[in-house]
């Protein structure tokens, strides 16, 4: 626990002397570099659409306006509201345990975001022991984000894009050791180059359970801020307590997500 708070310290003073606004240089410039003009940039990753059963089956709501989506575009206007009075870009969605719907969080709040068309979001799924948005979003990427961070492929070979605005870097596979690729530093390199090439205004980073082991607190050295996704009837108290309060000691949370909540005449009624 020490070795990894000693580098967590150090990766924070690292990343505030450089500070967000000044990312380090890529060793190399990537093709995206080169490219220059960042609508070329978006509309160069490859198009892909999910279709009505597959946002039926995983409750992905928010792609067009209507009353199932109201409260994720609520939540995408309380979110937005909170990360632009203070300058953020990146947010964190976690929960104390696994199953408590942060992939389904992630993946409306980014298509309630798409719809917004002066908006660029992303989503990158840094759930790297259990990767499920490539299951969300029934596509599954030969290329895998975990590839982009060992810095084996460009993020521009290995993104995908829903509609103009909404970029989604998927990882394919679990990984063997994410808890090393969560806490290494070329990991926040590879993100502060991705946030300077494609300019997102929302960089989404699915990301696991904050009781089961120790990558995410070693990744929100990261982020600008968290959202906690608890779910009604399983998550403890005692559990959303400890885990925001350690989130809190990372970053900023701004807000609780309660999912999956039934108001008692709603139960009763069967709807
Ligand atoms: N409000 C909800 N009502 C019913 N099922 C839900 C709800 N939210 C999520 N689920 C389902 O619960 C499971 C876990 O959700 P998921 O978003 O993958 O959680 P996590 O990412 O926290 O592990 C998925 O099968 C998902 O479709
Ligand atoms: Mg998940």
């Amino acid at each position: 626990m020490e070795k990894l708070q000693a580098a967590l310290d150090k990766a924070r003073k690292t990343r505030q002397e450089n500070g967000p606004e000044s990312p380090r240089a890529p060793a190399k410039p990537t093709r995206a570099a080169r490219s220059g003009d960042v609508e070329d940039l978006w509309q160069a990753l490859p198009a892909i659409q999910i279709d009505d059963r597959t946002l039926e089956k995983h409750r992905l709501v928010t792609q067009v306006a209507n009353t199932k989506a109201t409260p994720f575009d609520i939540l995408r206007t309380k979110v937005l509201l909170q990360m632009r009075q203070n300058g953020w870009k990146r947010i964190a969605i976690t929960s104390p345990m696994p199953n408590s719907g942060k992939t389904t969080t992630a993946c409306n709040l980014a298509l309630s975001l798409g719809r917004q068309s002066d908006l660029r979001s992303m989503v990158l799924d840094f759930d790297l022991r259990d990767p499920s948005v490539k299951t969300f979003l029934n596509h599954t990427p030969q290329i895998g984000l975990g590839d982009v961070i060992s810095g084996n492929a460009e993020f521009a070979d290995q993104a995908v894009r829903i509609g103009p605005n909404v970029a989604f870097s998927m990882a394919n596979k679990p990984e063997s050791d994410p808890a090393r690729l969560l806490l290494a530093e070329e990991t926040a390199n590879v993100i502060d180059r991705i946030e300077l090439e494609y300019k997102p205004d929302v960089m989404i980073f699915d990301l696991p359970s904050m009781l089961i082991n120790d990558d995410t607190r070693a990744f929100l050295k990261n982020v600008d801020c968290a959202l906690v996704v608890i779910r009604a009837g399983k998550t403890r108290y005692k559990q959303f307590d400890i885990s925001e309060r350690e989130i809190a000691e990372q970053t900023n949370v701004v807000g609780v997500v309660l999912n999956a909540y039934q108001h008692a005449d709603v139960a009763k009624s069967g709807e």
